[in-house]
């Protein structure tokens, strides 16, 4: 039998000291005037094991003075941090995954191209949220020197944005405006190295020792030229070599980008206590996003390619912590562009996790290749690896961003399967996508390495799927197949599981922009193909579907408000891939309790025959149509569908 608690009863009798309000306060208060300490003490052990292990070379004595520096930083940091951004630390702590829900939207934007300073953007927030974006990505701001700014990825200063684009209060109110509209912000965390222009790096090339010692310093080529050994270059026609001259000071510094770009020294425990402070600070300004850039590098060990390296793993779980105890609401995106079976360990272990999230670049360029060879075969196989996945790993998804698109694919996978080489089958892609093979895309090739038969490629969405062609040769035909094609891009983007990120512009199909041949200071560099002025006069044709930037606009408008209001598409569903009946279409299925997705995309300009059995209560999402039997499909040129099956 059962036996009746008294308990509630009992409640009501006796108050509970929690509904006194002054004991809530008072208890509130104490439980935040500990908070620090609470949150520190869950993880001082292990940052300090991981800290005196990294720099396991220092006398244990200077160690320990360096260790304490760190929790002195973190705790001022901690202080300085702004109540509204404690109570979003607290708010997170209790909703961990916040950033996997699938009404997240994100869009990355260059403030100056996109807006002219950071006022224009913010007065360009009822755009973005109109355009159903909830994330946004800044790309660098903070003080460069045009000309050796990579993009503002060499940064001179790491606590003042550059002059021309507005101020620190600027980027504060900025992203308070963006809180209050429920809009998160993401900044890029520059770890790997500093502007030339950077104060350290003036100091070190002034001949200050204890500043060369952030950096690598060499006087001679003997070292550099082992480490060119072994290291590969990342930009081997723009910037060959990992190592330049210094003429002034008579030194060797290790740059693994461009030669403006210092590599940093985290073997000096002073930098990596000051970068972990310069992240802190970002985070402080109001980020919930921070961007570890080029995260894979920051290690140098001489004898090996410098990528990757078990120490790296060490600072991204150190950063990780630190965030947990100082800012919990700021997760950390790691840039990793990397080969799959090196990206999984950047999330770290469930006990120990590193990154929240990582950009999913091989499915990005899988895509891209997909769109080449309108065969799905080796996107099914990243679909399937990615799919089986814990689900704990979360990636942040995109059609195009402000890099090149790296061609890497699963060589070994096509060289087993279908005896594809790499060099033959990159040469195919890129040739096709700058129209050298007759095609309707419109790309540039971004650092040609004849040495190795290698090269990336360049520009936007709307011109790689051949609306800049189309437009140009008045051809509405070509138009539609192109417009069709981009929003079936997105739609691919948009059915995956988790974060998806536009590149402001793609939203209206912007075309690429070549002025950048003719401007002394980017002619160099082909990425600036895609970095063009945002066209806030075409956005104005956003309504009108007639026009290919209402159409794009709308199309896309549709397929975010289907994906925020499908709880299919969130980060619980289980996927898997199809064969949907023909090499160039891609079948994907999405499951959530008794609910089943069923996609397929269509990556050929073929109209396709899909069959698909299947009985009881379906929905047509892109119409809205209910079936009841799901049978025979006409898949238009680059067509796509979603159907959902719900019993209830
Ligand atoms: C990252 C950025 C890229 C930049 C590089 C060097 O890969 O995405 O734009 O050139 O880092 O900082």
């Amino acid at each position: 039998m059962a036996v009746k608690k008294p308990a509630k009863k009992a409640k009501k009798a006796i108050p509970s000291p929690k509904s006194n309000p002054v004991v809530e306060v008072v208890e509130e208060a104490i439980r935040n005037a500990n908070e620090f300490e609470t949150r520190l003490e869950r993880h001082i052990g292990e940052l300090r094991w991981l800290f005196f292990e990294l720099y396991e070379n220092m006398a244990l004595e200077a160690r320990e003075e360096s260790f304490s520096e760190l929790l002195q930083r973190m705790r001022a940091a901690y202080d300085r941090r702004r109540d509204g951004l404690k109570e979003m630390d607290r708010k997170r702590e209790a909703n961990p995954g916040w950033y996997k829900d699938n009404k997240l939207l994100g869009m990355c934007l260059y403030v100056k191209p996109f807006a002219g300073n950071l006022k224009g953007v913010q007065n360009a927030l009822d755009y973005i949220q109109e355009s159903n974006v909830n994330y946004l990505h800044f790309m660098p701001l903070l003080d460069t020197v045009d000309g050796r700014s990579d993009g503002g990825y060499a940064v001179a200063d790491f606590r003042k944005v550059k002059p021309e684009l507005g101020t620190m209060q600027d980027l504060a109110e900025l992203t308070a405006d963006c809180h209050k509209r429920g809009i998160s912000c993401c900044m890029d965390f520059v770890m790997n190295h500093t502007s030339e222009d950077h104060e350290w790096a003036k100091r070190a090339r002034a001949g200050e020792k204890e500043y060369q010692d952030y950096y690598f310093f060499y006087d001679n080529w003997d070292i550099p030229n082992e480490y060119e050994k072994y290291v590969p270059q990342v930009f081997p026609t723009t910037a060959p070599g990992n190592f330049t001259w210094l003429e002034d000071c008579q030194k060797i510094v290790l740059t693994s980008f461009y030669p403006y770009q210092w590599d940093l020294n985290y073997w000096n425990p002073k930098v990596f206590i000051e970068m972990a402070d310069n992240m802190m600070f970002l985070s402080n300004e109001g980020m919930d996003v921070i961007r570890i850039d080029a995260v894979p590098y920051i290690w140098k060990q001489l004898g090996t390619d410098c990528r990757n390296l078990p120490q790296v793993h060490t600072i991204v779980r150190m950063c990780r912590m630190i965030c947990e105890v100082v800012c919990p609401g700021t997760i950390l995106l790691g840039e990793v562009v990397m080969a799959p079976e090196k990206l999984a360990p950047y999330f770290g272990t469930v006990d120990k996790p590193e990154c929240h999230m990582l950009y999913n670049a091989t499915t990005m360029c899988t895509m891209w290749s997909t769109v080449a060879t309108r065969d799905t075969r080796l996107l099914r196989h990243q679909m399937d690896a990615v799919n089986n996945l814990p689900k704990e790993y979360t990636f942040l998804n995109y059609v195009r961003c402000h890099d090149d698109i790296g061609w890497g694919l699963d060589y070994p996978w096509l060289a087993w399967n279908f005896g594809q080489q790499e060099v033959p089958h990159k040469k195919y892609l890129n040739d096709f996508f700058t129209n050298k093979i007759p095609s309707y895309a419109r790309g540039e090739l971004y650092n040609d390495d004849p040495r190795l038969g290698d090269a990336r490629l360049c520009g936007t969405t709307a011109s790689l799927v051949g609306i800049e062609a189309a437009e140009y040769e008045h051809d509405q035909h070509k138009l539609e197949l192109a417009t069709d094609f981009d929003l079936m891009l997105h739609a691919f983007l948009l059915g995956q599981t988790g974060l998806p990120i536009l590149y402001a512009g793609d939203e209206i199909g912007q075309l690429n922009d070549y002025g950048y041949h003719n401007d002394p200071l980017k002619w160099d560099d082909s990425r600036y193909i895609h970095r063009g002025n945002f066209k806030w006069d075409e956005v104005d044709l956003r309504h009108d579907v007639h026009t290919r930037q209402g159409k794009i606009y709308q199309g896309l408008l549709k397929l975010e408000n289907i994906r925020k209001s499908n709880p299919i598409f969130g980060p619980e569903s289980d996927m898997w891939t199809f064969w949907a009946g023909h090499e160039s279409l891609l079948g994907l299925k999405r499951k959530l309790s008794e609910q089943i997705l069923t996609a397929v995309y269509n990556f050929s300009e073929s109209p396709q025959h899909v069959s698909l059995e299947a009985y009881g209560p379906h929905i047509d999402l892109l119409t809205g149509e209910k079936l009841d039997i799901v049978g025979d499909w006409e898949l238009a040129p680059y067509g796509f569908l979603w159907i959902l099956y719900n019993p209830q």
